[in-house]
């Protein structure tokens, strides 16, 4: 059941300090780098909590959606894993794992509830009504919100990944300096553009060159304010269009306090409950999946030994 999981370890290892020197995740690096670290982080993982290989009674790996080699690797050892040891594996959807990384949190989300999954790949709105359903109800048109924040912090040469980066350098500085665009679209559309606000920010930057790092940090708070009006903005709207009392934001972004502030006070006007993850769990992580994956093997819900990962899209098991 969703409220039944409890984190016995959770080995995250980051790859952020080698792609940050290229700007940005590349892809052949980030595979080979899967390559070299699963082994290890397993074991530290058994390690961590006091048990044994063989004391495992079921397997989950991410499906997708996400960067194929990456994908493929951990998927291939998960489902080696398994098949050694004749015991259940679960594929699980990516997006539906940060959702579940909520029901890992001490204050856990009654359903039905309004999540906006919002990382560097996604920004989606999904209605959830029971631990196995996610009703897709919008999403981004271009870029994902982390998206902009890295793209945006690449151009101000903050470094990689930007979230981080530009909630730090704007914490303090007011955020109406810059009037950048809040982009809505149709009436009704729970579905979000950030390209636009991406142009306006490189236009900006044209225009007026920054002079010093307080002009960096007016600029970064300005352009996150503008991302967390139309990411509130939007969830709160689906989620009373769908007559519900409870929203929640996962995924990497959901780790920036200024707009989980900002959500919690919207949410408190129109006499709703607002929930994130844990700070620890915002980003990818593998308890995350575990607990997605644990339901999955609960209901019967698993992989074949031919079941193969995916890039893209909303594909289930
Ligand atoms: O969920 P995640 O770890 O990986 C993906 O599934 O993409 O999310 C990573 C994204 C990156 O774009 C990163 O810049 C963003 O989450 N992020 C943040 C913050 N921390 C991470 N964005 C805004 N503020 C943050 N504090
Ligand atoms: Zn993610």
């Amino acid at each position: 059941m969703e409220g039944g999981s409890r984190i016995l370890s959770s080995v995250v290892s980051s790859q952020v300090e080698v792609h940050s020197r290229y700007g940005g995740v590349v892809p052949e690096l980030a595979s080979r780098m899967h390559i070299e670290a699963i082994s290890a982080v397993v074991g530290q993982a058994l390690r961590d909590a006091n048990i044994k290989a063989d004391d495992i009674t079921g397997v989950a790996a991410t499906k997708g959606p996400g960067l194929i080699g990456a994908l493929l690797v951990g998927f291939s050892y998960a489902k080696a894993f398994a098949y050694a040891r004749k015991i259940p594996f679960a594929g699980v959807n990516h997006l539906e794992a940060h959702i579940y990384s909520l029901f890992l949190s001490k204050r856990r989300p009654e359903l039905p509830f309004t999540v906006l999954v919002v990382s560097g790949g996604h920004t989606n709105i999904y209605y959830v009504d029971s631990p196995d359903r996610f009703e897709l109800m919008g999403q981004t048109r271009d870029d994902a919100a982390g998206e902009a924040f890295d793209k945006v912090a690449k151009m101000m040469d903050l470094g990689y990944p930007g979230g981080p980066l530009i909630e730090k350098i704007a914490a303090g500085q007011p955020c109406d300096t810059i009037q950048f665009p809040r982009t809505m679209l149709e009436k009704g559309s729970f579905d979000f553009s950030f390209s636009g606000l991406k142009s306006a920010v490189g236009r900006h930057l044209h225009d007026n060159p920054v002079q010093s790092q307080n002009d960096k940090g007016k600029i970064a708070a300005s352009f996150q304010q503008a991302v967390i009006d139309v990411l509130a903005a939007k969830l709160i709207q689906a989620a009373r269009h769908k007559r519900c009392r409870t929203i929640c934001v996962a995924g990497g972004v959901s780790a920036n306090t200024s707009f989980v502030d900002h959500l919690s006070k919207n949410a408190e006007q129109y006499g709703m409950m607002c929930h994130s993850p844990p700070a620890e769990l915002c980003g990818d992580n593998a308890a995350m999946v575990a607990a997605r994956g644990h339901v999955m093997i609960e209901n019967r819900q698993l992989c074949s030994l031919d079941d193969d990962v995916f890039s893209r899209g909303l594909k289930n098991t």
